[in-house]
C-alpha cells in the first residue's frame, strides 16, 4: 500500500537519539517518505526532533502505537523506543503486515524471541535488525577476508566492545534498569557478539561467561567476558564492557590457519602475505591496504579506512541498513539481517548471561529449536 507519490510510508515508534537516524537515513531514501511518528507525549516529540535537528513538517504525530498499525500510509515500522517494549511492538506491526527495523535487542529472553520469530514467519513481512555495523567498511573488509580464504580455516575469533556509558546517554534513565535494559551484552555488547558471529563466520555452540560491575548506576553487571566454542573446533572470545576509561574500542581479531588480522593489521606466521595480490582482490574502494611493520619491525599488512571507532549513532552506517531493507522490500527477497538471523546473536548473548548468572558454567547452543 504505497502512500502519495508511490513511496513507502514509514511510521517511527520512540522519537530519540537512535530513531534520528533511522529517520535521516529513510528520509534520504527515494523509495520512503516518514509519515508518522509515536511518543508518549507530542509535545515532547516536537521537542527531540528540534534537539536532533530533524524537519518532517508532514509526518502526524500521534501517543498510540496502535494508530499506526490502523493506518493506510504506513508499509514499514520503525521501533526504536527502549527494549522492554520491541518484542510486543515487533508482534503487532507484524501481524498488521507491516515491514520492520528493529532496534537490538530484539527480543529479552527465549519466549520474546520465539513470539517475534513466530509472527513475522506467519506474515512473511520483512525485517531488518540494527546490527548496522555490519555496514561499516573495516567490518566488510574482515569477514570478506575470511571468506575469501585469505586467513585460511579460523581458529580463533576475538571481538571487544568498551563504551563508557553513563548519565550523558539520552536513554540513561530506561538503560540502567532490569526492566528494560536488562543486561550489559543486550543492551550494547550484542553489536560485539554479532561482529563475532558475522566475520568469523561460525555460529557458536556452547556460551561460558563471567561478569563484574563497576560503574554505579546499574541494575545489572557492567562488564562481562564470554567465552565460545565455535564451529569447527574453533574458539571464540568476547569483552564487553562500560567500566573502563579509555575512548570507545571495538576491535575485531580472526586468527587462522595461514594469516591473522588483529584490529588494522594483517600478519602472517613467516611474513610471506602477499601485499600486491591482496590489494588487487580487494573488492572494497574504501579499503586501502599499505605493507607496513608491527612495533618489532615484523612484516605484516596496515588497513586504512573508517573504523568502527565511535559511539555516536550518527557515526554509524544506519543509511545501508535502511537502504537493504527498502531494496528488499521492493525486490521481495530476505534482508541479511532479519529477525531470523539476529535471533542467533540474541541466543549467543542470552546463553552468555544465563552462564554468568550461574557462575561461569558453560550453556549449551541453540537455546532455541527451529
Ligand atoms: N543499533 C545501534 O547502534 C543503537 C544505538 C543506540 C540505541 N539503539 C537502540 O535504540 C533503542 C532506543 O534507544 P535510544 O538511544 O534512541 O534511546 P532514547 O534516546 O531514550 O529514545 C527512546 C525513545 O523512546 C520513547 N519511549 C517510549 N516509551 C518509553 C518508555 N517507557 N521509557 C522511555 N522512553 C520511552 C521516548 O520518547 P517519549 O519520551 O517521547 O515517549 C524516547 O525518546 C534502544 O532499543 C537501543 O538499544 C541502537
Amino acid at each position: 500500500m504505497p502512500t502519495r507519490e508511490g513511496k513507502l510510508g514509514v511510521g517511527v515508534a520512540g522519537v530519540g537519539w537512535c530513531a534520528s537516524q533511522h529517520i535521516t537515513a529513510f528520509q534520504k531514501n527515494p523509495h520512503t517518505e516518514v509519515t508518522w511518528l509515536v511518543g508518549r507525549d507530542a509535545a515532547r516529540t516536537r521537542a527531540n526532533l528540534v534537539r536532533y535537528t530533524l524537519s518532517v513538517p508532514d509526518a502526524r504525530i500521534t501517543t498510540r502505537y496502535e494508530d499506526l498499525l490502523d493506518a493506510p500510509d504506513v508499509d514499514i515500522m520503525v521501533i526504536t523506543t527502549p527494549n522492554h517494549l520491541h518484542a510486543e511492538q515487533a508482534v503487532a506491526a507484524a501481524r498488521a503486515g507491516r515491514h520492520i527495523v528493529l532496534e537490538k535487542p530484539t527480543g529479552l529472553n527465549e519466549e520474546e524471541l520465539i513470539r517475534i520469530r513466530d509472527a513475522v514467519r506467519t506474515a512473511g513481512v520483512r525485517t531488518i535488525v540494527s546490527f548496522e555495523l555490519r555496514y561499516n567498511p573495516y567490518l566488510k573488509f574482515v569477514k570478506w577476508l575470511q571468506e575469501s580464504g585469505w586467513l585460511g580455516e579460523i581458529r580463533f575469533a576475538r571481538t571487544q566492545y568498551l563504551s563508557r556509558v553513563t548519565d550523558w546517554y539520552s536513554g540513561w534513565e530506561w538503560v540502567r534498569t532490569r526492566e528494560s535494559g536488562r543486561s550489559h551484552l543486550l543492551a550494547a555488547g550484542c553489536h560485539a557478539v554479532d561482529a563475532l558471529r558475522w566475520c568469523a563466520g561460525r555460529e557458536a555452540v556452547e556460551a561460558s561467561a563471567i561478569q563484574t560491575q563497576f560503574t554505579a548506576g546499574y541494575e545489572w553487571p557492567t562488564s562481562i567476558l564470554v567465552n565460545l566454542r565455535l564451529e569447527g573446533r574453533a574458539l571464540g572470545h568476547v569483552t564487553s564492557s562500560t567500566d573502563f576509561m579509555l575512548p570507545y574500542t571495538f576491535m575485531v581479531e580472526l586468527m587462522g590457519d595461514r594469516a591473522t588480522v588483529r584490529h588494522d593489521f594483517i600478519q602472517t606466521l613467516d611474513g610471506a602475505l602477499d601485499v600486491a595480490a591482496l590489494a588487487d582482490a580487494n573488492p572494497f574502494a574504501d579499503v586501502r591496504l599499505e605493507a607496513a611493520t608491527d612495533a618489532g619491525g615484523r612484516p605484516g599488512v596496515r588497513i586504512f579506512c573508517p573504523m568502527p571507532d565511535s559511539a555516536d549513532v550518527s557515526h554509524h552506517p544506519f543509511q545501508a541498513e535502511i537502504d537493504e531493507l527498502v531494496a528488499c522490500i521492493l525486490a521481495g527477497r530476505e534482508t541479511s539481517i532479519s529477525v531470523f538471523d539476529a535471533q542467533k546473536t540474541m541466543e549467543v548473548c542470552l546463553a552468555a548471561d544465563r552462564s554468568a548468572e550461574q557462575g561461569g558454567a558453560p550453556v549449551g547452543l541453540p537455546l532455541i529449536k527451529d
